[in-house]
Order: structure tokens, then C-alpha cells, then sequence
């Protein structure tokens, strides 16, 4: 059975032969074509219809009986279903049991991994290793289309300025061209080389748009954004994601200007689909066409179906709304038939490409399932990739001159691990780690047991809670501390405090745990926090007191090893922030790429931009990171290539390794323009390298200015750059940077005005 052709043949569908001209060879368009006819109003909506199967869910299941819709051609996709076997068999039901035999798609929130978990994505994007962050999407697009799945609903895309908001843990944070940069290859590592290969699946870009703008970071809240921030700082990672192939996108549950994302025709049809040329399907998050309603946008589930469809939302996550509404609306002439058949033909066009017309069944094979979910080669890959992921805060003990306490000797006699952190199965994999395993996840303890050798004693101590406001462990930690020679105290958050529905009101360590530091500070041994957390925390008192400070958020399955590898020195930390740690949530929203303001901040000068208590500047800075090693910056040089076609600009700086560890640095590159016809940011991020070096060796980092990279929304919104005064930057974070100027002529900026139209035009 592997055409529709026989499938029409077997069923003995004779009226629908029609179809005869379906075959394998035509392109496409006239197979759609071919289908189209035969399809009746309530099977064209059934194609614009996803629900979740009964496996799981992330919010209120709206139907009973899906199974019985699928045989009835009410159904085109199901999410929350997976496993070869049971793909298959929902598969069976939709290709055996309904009258055209059209295949589902299965989707899914394939995230930060599938099986094998890797860190949240928070803590991939802080690699800033672009390799490393596709292959983790390559390896999860390998192990769920194994399991039946076609569809993934990430890369989750949406620029975060706001820790109090719980899914700043599944962005690439607070940078619009790094969240460029990691929305391409995720893209990428989703999609492999091109849909209908077996390893690969449909990336779903999301949440459209500007989901991470909520206002005071409280989930599903209303974002009022002007346009060009909008345009500038939340919308290109879309962009890039849907440039890289994205074959789906979702929209968000916000609204911008008063317009939810559901129902936003600007955002779907005007933007996504006129301005960007996006050819795959939109589909709604969750019941965000129901959520018309409550957001006062639509009066009832008819106007809500109108608004959502004639917006361009193609297909309805579970809200069940196109199938209560559109065939009314269809015979009341409310809705031409033809914007339907619009939808269902993106979607039938994805199940053509991903070859499920031909067979059904290929992504559903329990052997390729067996071989391929959790590899060892997986497994490794998810240990490199975690120990790339993590953040060396701090490590010169209390003044920042002391020896660092980091990295730890193996042959050290006694070390007291402490912290509902250190031995927590469930919280290595994190959030949205929706098929990983647990109960196989690596803890930290498990990790350091593996690196010790049998001299060493390693003395466990829970010390607390992760969120209650009991110590009565804490005298057990106390004493497990007195009794060794170095202190590894693991702190942070659970993972069901980041992610959906998980906006707080505090960054402070939840419960008791600052109160545990500071107990086991007292006992006067040497103290390595390790923080695993899906947000910026504010930990002052900790970087004030403690040696040695490792950001480790969540890293997935085999976390607890990665720790230990950065811990004992077999691995170089090399990871940045790709989020500003405030100093006190006071500073919220806080970002490096902020204005310089009329009255930009004097200590001595009442009345400037800043706080009475505290200074205007992070804990630690957007780009920020340590390693065992150190590196030292030389001057930047801009050279201008005055050549015919002059955009040749480049920016060098050396970098040398003047530590005695070899290590990786990722060299930072931003830009900052110091008059506009509207005003600039005081840097932004155009350019990053990571690069490795020997104790000893220098490079020479070059980056190539390209016309982008000056260019912004101008007064008029048009979007180019403006002849003037620039500052480039190079430095290993956003704040301690080796500056250089230069200016752009009238001439140069007219030839990248030149060059931006040619390129905006390849994309329509
Ligand atoms: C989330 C999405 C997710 C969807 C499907 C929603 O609640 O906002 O990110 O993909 O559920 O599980």
C-alpha cells in the first residue's frame, strides 16, 4: 500500500477515481489539484484541524472521541502522540478507515531534544556554538521521525528582555541577531537537507509574534510594542527562521496593539506571507482562536473561525473552531470556500513533500525507532554539547585576585556536595523535555562519582528544598561541610519553575537555598556554587561572597557528567550569557542593547537616568563568561577596501591565549551609531567567532561589515543606514569591549542602500 491510488482501489472508492491523474510523477500542484474536487467542505476543514491525542497535553483538551473524527475525515493532524506503534496505528485510522484516505500529520514539542535530552535552549544558545546547537536539532529531528513524528514545534524563537517570564528558558535570550543566527540553524537541524528524508522534520517557528514582549513577564500577557521595535527586535528571528525553509509557523497567544496574533492579518498574511514570501502553513498555538473571545477580539466562535482564517491562520490547534464554524460560515457566504481550499492545499502540499502520500507509514518503523532513540554516539554528542552550554561566573575567590578554586584536583580527600540541586533526576532535563526520560538523566552526583577515584570521598548533603522554607536539613549540610576540603553546593530552581505558565514574580533562589550558602559560607571552606536555573537569577550576596560561581541551567540528559567534566578541568568552560543578570529585579527589563537616554547616568548628577540605590549596570553582562584560561584583546583596526563596489569593511582584532589552558573564546563584534534620524542603541551584536587556542596563540579575528550591520529602521521606516559617525566594538562580553571609530561617506551608504534593495527583493 504505497500510493493513494491503491488505497482508493482497496477501499473500492469508485466514484472517487477521479483521482486517477494523481500520480506519483506529477508535481505537487496538480496532485493537489487532483484532490481538491474530491474533497468535501467538512474534509477540507478537517485538514485545517489539529487535537491532541489522549497522551498528553498542555492545556485543556477540548474534544473526547478523536479517534472516531479521524475516521471521519474531521481530523488532519494530532499532536501528543508518538511512538512508532502508536503513530501507526492513529495513522491506520486516518489512511484505512477515512473515505479519501488522506495521512495525518503527528506533531510535537520536540524542543531541546526528543529523547536524548540537551540543555534548554537558554543553555545551548549560551555555547554560541552554532555547530553544536544544529546538531542537537539534527539528533532530535533523527530520533522523533523515527518515532513517527513529522512536525516540530520549535525553533521557539522570541526575543526575552524580561527574566520574570518562565519561557525566557526556551529562547536564545535577549539578542535579535544571535536569535538570528541560532533560528537558522535550527532551522536547519530540524529540516536536514530537505523534508521527505526520513530524519527529517517540519520546523514550526514560533511564537508569532513577540510572545516574549509580555508586559511585566507574566505569561500570556499583552505586549504594546511600537512598530520599529517590533520590526528590529522581535521580528527578524522569524524572518530568519522562515528565510532557513521553516515549513510552519505559529502564532503566539499575545496581542500587539490591541490585535491578537491569531486573528493579525498584518502579522500572518501581510508580513509572514507578502513581505517575507512564506509558503508553508500557519498553525494557532493551542486554543488561541478560542482566546479571540476572552481577549475581546471576536464575539463568539464564529467570528472568532472568520478572523483567525481570513488573518491567514491555516490550521486550529485543538480549539475546534473551524469545525464548529466554517461550514456554517461557508453556506452563509460569510467565507468563500476558496480561502479554505488556500489552507488545506499549504497543508497537503507538507504531507506531498514529506512523501506521506507514497507511504504513510515511513516515519513509523519500530526497527529504525529501536537503532536510532538514545544512541550511544547521541549520548556523547549531549555531553559535549552540555558542557559547551555552561557559564563560569566567577572563579577567583572573594576579592576576584585569589587563587581560583576552580578547576578541582581529583585527588582532593573529601568533597562535601550539597543541595537540592546535586542529586535531582527530574530537574537535569529541564522544561519542555516532553519525551525525555527522566529517570535516565545523569545528576551531578552521579557525575562527580564517575571522575573521583577511589582515594576521594564525596559526602552528599541535601541542605533543602528546592521552594519551601524548611532547614531542617540544613545541620546534616553544615557538618558535611566542617568535614571537607572543598564545598560543591548545587542551587537553583526547579525545572517547573521556567518554561509555560511559569512567570515569577522574584529572581531570588526560590525557598531557602541563599540562606543554605550562606550557612555553608560560615563554615569558612572553599565554596563552587553550581547554579541550574531557566532564568537570570539575582545572587548578589553569592558573587560577593563565594570563590567560584558555574551557571549550568538545565542541562539534559547528561548533565551531571558535563558539571563534573567543567568541575575537574577535563573541559574548558567556554560558554556566554545570552541574558543580562541583573542585580536586583528593580532593573527589569534590563539589556545591553538599551538608549543612551538625553540624560544618561551620573553618579554625581541627581538627575540622570538611574536609581537612587544602585547603579545602572548588571551583575554580569549580556556575553559575559569566564574560562580557566585567559585571554587578552589587542587594539581593533577598520580597514576600508576602497574599491569600486565599496562595502569591503573589516574589523580586526587579535586575541591571545595568555593563560597556561588551552580554551575556547567566542570574540564579540558590535556596532554603534552615534547619530540617527531616529536614535541608535549604545551597541549591538553584529558579529561573534568562536575560536580556539593553545596556551600561548593568538589570532587574528577578522569580521566583514556587511551593509546590515550599520542598518536600521529609519525616521521614514525605511530600512538601510545612514551616512555618520560609528563606533565598532570587540571585546569577550558586552561591556568590556576595545573600541574603534569610523565614519560612513554619503557615497558608501547610498551603494548599501543599493545592495539592501537587491536583497529585499530576492525575498519576495
Ligand atoms: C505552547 C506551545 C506548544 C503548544 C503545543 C502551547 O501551550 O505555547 O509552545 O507548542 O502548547 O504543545
Amino acid at each position: 500500500m504505497r500510493h493513494i491510488l491503491l488505497f482508493l482501489l482497496i477501499a473500492g472508492i469508485i466514484s472517487a477515481c477521479s483521482n486517477a491523474s494523481i500520480t506519483a510523477h506529477d508535481p505537487i500542484e496538480k496532485k493537489i489539484d487532483s484532490l481538491l474536487p474530491l474533497m468535501t467542505l467538512e474534509e477540507k476543514i478537517g485538514q485545517l484541524s489539529l487535537y491532541t491525542s489522549d497522551w498528553d497535553v498542555t492545556g485543556p483538551t477540548m474534544r473526547a472521541g478523536y479517534k472516531d473524527d479521524i475516521k471521519a475525515g474531521k481530523v488532519g493532524a494530532i499532536f501528543n502522540a508518538y511512538t512508532a506503534n502508536y503513530t501507526k496505528d492513529l495513522q491506520k485510522l486516518a489512511v484505512e478507515g477515512s473515505r479519501l484516505h488522506i495521512p495525518l500529520l503527528f506533531g510535537y514539542d520536540v524542543i531541546h531534544g526528543h529523547r536524548t535530552i540537551f540543555p534548554i535552549p537558554l543553555g545551548l544558545a549560551s555555547s554560541w556554538d552554532l555547530e553544536a546547537i544544529e546538531k542537537s536539532a539534527r539528533i532530535a529531528a533523527t530520533e522523533a521521525s523515527a518515532e513517527g513524528l513529522h512536525w516540530a514545534y520549535g525553533p521557539m524563537v522570541d526575543i526575552a528582555r524580561d527574566p520574570r517570564w518562565g519561557r525566557i528558558a526556551e529562547g536564545a535570550g535577549e539578542d535579535t541577531y544571535l536569535g538570528c543566527a541560532i533560528a537558522r540553524v535550527m532551522v536547519k537541524g530540524y529540516q536536514g537537507e530537505k523534508l521527505g528524508q526520513l530524519n527529517s522534520v517540519m520546523a514550526s517557528v514560533k511564537h508569532f509574534a513577540a510572545y516574549g514582549a509580555a508586559l511585566a513577564g507574566r505569561d500570556y500577557n499583552t505586549v504594546d510594542i511600537s512598530e520599529r521595535t517590533l520590526r528590529e527586535i522581535y521580528l527578524p528571528p522569524y524572518e530568519a527562521a522562515v528565510d532557513a525553509g521553516a515549513a510552519t509557523v505559529m502564532t503566539s497567544f499575545n496581542e500587539i496593539d490591541g490585535v491578537p496574533s491569531s486573528g493579525n492579518k498584518v502579522l500572518l498574511t501581510d508580513i509572514l506571507r507578502k513581505e517575507w514570501g512564506f509558503t508553508g502553513f500557519v498553525v494557532s498555538d493551542y486554543t488561541s482562536i478560542m482566546e479571540l473571545i476572552p481577549h475581546g477580539f471576536a464575539a463568539d466562535t464564529a467570528s472568532a473561525a472568520a478572523e483567525a482564517l481570513e488573518a491567514g491562520l491555516d490550521m486550529d490547534m485543538q480549539a475546534g473552531f473551524y469545525q464548529a464554524a466554517l461550514p456554517k460560515l461557508v453556506k452563509q457566504g460569510v467565507i468563500q470556500e476558496g480561502l479554505i481550499d488556500e489552507s488545506v492545499r499549504r497543508i497537503l502540499r507538507k504531507k506531498f513533500e514529506l512523501g506521506l502520500f507514497k507511504d504513510p507509514y515511513r516515519y513509523s518503523d519500530a526497527a529504525r525507532e529501536k537503532e536510532t532513540v538514545m544512541k550511544p554516539e547521541f549520548l556523547s554528542a549531549a555531553r559535549e554539547i552540555a558542557r559547551k552550554s555552561i557559564v563560569l561566573l566567577k572563579n577567583g575567590g572573594t576579592t576576584g585576585k585569589e587563587k581560583p578554586l576552580l578547576p578541582l584536583s581529583a585527588s582532593l580527600k573529601r568533597i562535601a556536595l550539597i543541595g537540592p540541586l546535586a542529586d535531582a533526576k527530574r530537574e537535569m532535563i529541564g522544561s519542555w523535555s516532553a519525551a525525555g526520560d527522566w529517570k535516565k538523566s545523569v545528576t551531578l552526583l552521579e557525575g562527580i562519582k564517575s571522575k573521583i577515584s577511589s582515594g576521594t570521598q564525596v559526602i552528599y548533603a541535601r541542605g533543602c528544598n528546592i521552594n519551601d522554607d524548611s532547614t531542617k536539613y540544613f545541620a546534616e549540610a553544615i557538618q558535611a561541610a566542617s568535614q571537607a576540603d572543598v564545598v560543591v553546593l548545587a542551587v537553583g530552581e526547579s525545572a517547573s519553575m521556567t518554561g509555560e505558565a511559569a512567570s515569577r514574580s522574584t529572581l531570588d533562589l526560590p525557598g531557602v537555598q541563599e540562606k543554605l550558602v550562606e550557612e555553608i559560607y560560615k563554615t569558612g571552606k572553599p565554596v563552587a556554587v553550581v547554579l541550574m536555573n531557566g532564568r537570570p537569577l539575582t545572587i548578589n550576596w553569592i558573587d560577593q561572597h563565594v570563590s567560584s560561581i558555574l551557571e549550568t541551567w538545565f542541562l539534559g540528559t547528561e548533565g551531571g557528567y558535563a558539571i563534573a567534566d567543567v568541575l575537574f578541568g577535563d573541559y574548558n568552560p567556554s560558554g556566554k550569557l545570552t541574558v543580562t543578570f541583573p542585580q536586583s529585579l528593580g532593573q527589569v527589563p534590563i539589556f545591553y542593547n538599551a538608549k543612551n537616554t538625553g540624560r544618561p547616568r551620573d553618579p554625581n548628577n541627581k538627575y540622570t537616568s538611574k536609581y537612587l540605590d544602585i547603579s545602572n549596570e548588571p551583575l554580569y553582562p549580556f556575553g559575559y563568561g569566564l574560562s580557566y584560561t585567559s585571554f587578552i584583546y589587542g587594539d581593533v583596526v577598520v580597514s576600508k577596501k576602497e574599491s569600486q563596489d565599496q562595502n569591503e569593511m573589516t574589523i580586526i582584532c587579535r586575541v591571545t591565549n595568555q593563560g597556561n589552558k588551552a580554551g575556547e573564546e567566542v570574540v564579540q563584534f558590535y556596532v554603534r551609531d552615534l547619530v540617527g534620524s531616529v536614535t541608535r542603541p549604545v551597541k549591538e551584536l553584529k558579529g561573534f567567532q568562536k575560536i580556539k587556542l593553545a596556551p600561548g596563540e593568538f589570532k587574528e579575528v577578522t569580521f566583514t561589515l556587511h551593509p546590515n550591520d550599520l542598518s536600521f529602521y529609519r525616521g521614514d521606516m525605511s530600512f538601510g543606514p545612514e551616512a555618520g559617525k560609528f563606533q565598532i566594538f570587540v571585546g569577550p562580553n558586552s561591556r568590556d569591549v576595545k573600541q574603534a571609530d569610523f565614519e560612513l561617506t554619503e557615497k558608501t551608504k547610498a551603494h548599501y542602500d543599493f545592495l539592501l534593495a537587491g536583497e529585499r527583493k530576492k525575498n519576495l
